[in-house]
């Protein structure tokens, strides 16, 4: 049995005072206790919100990270410095990181071996534009990106990968891939990973993306290959994040 996981990403949102308010708000609202539970905040608000999150069972996540552990690399953030702050998830590859700050599937594929190296898991995140969906080469695009991301990583450390398939179309658009359009693009994903690392395939634990709200949670996780969800705008929202969370 694969434990959910429903991640909120908070993006470049949030001041540590208002942040610190939102891991508060979340805090005062029953949760179900199934489903593994992340936030993964901006840099600024790691230490301040690990404090927070003390004595709950939401777990800590990143946005990125750099694949050296200490350098010249004028801006950038260690595996060490995550691991110093309590960080044991960190976003990789994410669309945004690719769009606008040109992430390549070569420094994706490091920054994997890199975390898993220092324990922090990652949530390694795949998906295609609206335009490769309408000449019908998504899988194409997806199983290259996650070739690439996965080369030469250690079979035995996949399990701890979590895989985020957010169809770049969809995220923050409102426009959310049919329940059964992302079950059939996860169950692909999860027969690549089979092909190239094995029976890990039905352990590692893979996501949807996009436009994730309390109305669509249910449809998307009642699906057989969906094991929770990466949320964005909805995760600014304690009693929205928190519906996500009992879905
Ligand atoms: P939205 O939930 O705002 O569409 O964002 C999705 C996303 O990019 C999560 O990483």
């Amino acid at each position: 049995m694969r434990t959910p996981i429903i991640a909120g990403n908070w993006k470049m949102n949030n001041t540590i005072n208002e942040g610190l308010k939102l891991i508060e708000e979340i805090k005062g609202f029953p949760r179900n206790g199934e489903a593994e539970t992340v936030i993964c905040v901006p840099f600024t608000l790691l230490s301040e919100a690990k404090k927070a999150i003390e004595n709950t069972d939401i777990k800590l996540g990143a946005q990125d990270m750099y694949w050296e552990e200490k350098g010249a690399f004028t801006g950038e953030i260690s595996p060490l410095m995550l691991k110093e702050l309590g960080v044991e998830y960190c976003i990789i590859g994410h669309s945004e990181r690719r769009q606008y700050f040109g992430e390549t599937d070569e420094n994706v594929n490091k920054k994997i071996k890199a975390a898993l190296s220092h324990s922090i898991r990652p949530i390694v995140c795949v998906g295609e534009t609206l335009e490769e969906r309408e000449s019908h080469i998504e899988k194409e695009i997806v199983e290259r990106q996650l070739l690439l991301a996965f080369e030469g990583v250690d079979k035995k450390k996949v399990e701890n990968i979590v895989i985020a398939y957010e169809p770049i179309w969809a995220i923050g658009t409102g426009k959310t891939a049919s329940a059964d359009d992302a079950n059939d693009m996860i169950s692909f994903i999860r027969q690549t990973i089979g092909n190239k690392c094995g029976d890990v395939k039905d352990k590692i634990r893979i996501q949807y993306g996009g436009s994730v709200k309390p109305e669509n949670i249910k449809e998307l996780m009642g699906k057989s290959d969906i094991d929770g969800a990466l949320v964005g705008g909805a995760s600014l929202d304690a009693e929205d994040f928190v519906d996500l969370i009992n879905y």
